[in-house]
């Protein structure tokens, strides 16, 4: 039973990380998506929403036998990848100006936990330039996120932008 732990903001999930997950079930028995508890970032969705919408958009993935739970974590991400009993952890990187970051984070990583791999995984090329960052920001001034997001995520941030909107 290989047991993997996939972190990240996914505020919101895009379709760069469902490319990542579905390539993650080739290779894991069970995926852990695990949202970081970030207090000090402001968000756009809660975790509950986005917890909400995680646990609707991964069933379009294609999973084969692998499980796909959907939890959140705060603190250290190998501690909590050690206490699921996780053997790796698994992050995309899009372009080489991820892979610095990603390095250090993988390495500071081992050198807390040696007993958990950082497994890389490369998205669709179609992907290569998608993040949550630039969906906010295309969505925020009115641009179109078809093939970004899947349509049920770009329906949430429209009600949500309603919702928070200031009544006239
Ligand atoms: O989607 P993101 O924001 O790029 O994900 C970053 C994440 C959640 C993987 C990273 O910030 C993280 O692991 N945070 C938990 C705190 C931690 O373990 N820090 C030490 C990492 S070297």
């Amino acid at each position: 039973m290989r047991r993997a732990i996939y972190p990240g903001s996914f505020d919101p999930v895009t379709n760069g990380h469902l490319d990542i997950i579905e390539r993650g079930c080739k290779l894991f028995d069970e995926i852990i998506i695990a949202i970081l508890v970030n207090p000090e970032k402001q968000a756009f969705f809660s975790i509950e929403e986005r917890r909400e919408i995680l646990g609707e958009v991964v069933n379009s993935i294609d999973r084969g036998n692998c499980e796909i739970r959907v939890d959140d974590f705060r603190g250290l991400l190998v501690q909590y990848a050690v206490a699921q009993e996780a053997h790796a952890i698994v992050r995309g990187i899009r372009a080489i100006s991820d892979y610095e970051y990603e390095l250090q984070m993988a390495l500071m990583n081992r050198r807390l936990e040696p007993s958990i791999e950082t497994v890389f995984m490369m998205p669709a090329e179609t992907y290569s330039y998608v993040s949550s960052r630039l969906v906010k920001e295309v969505f925020q001034l009115g641009g179109e996120l078809d093939g970004l997001v899947p349509p049920f995520v770009e329906a949430r941030m429209r009600s949500k932008l309603e919702q928070t909107k200031p009544k006239p």
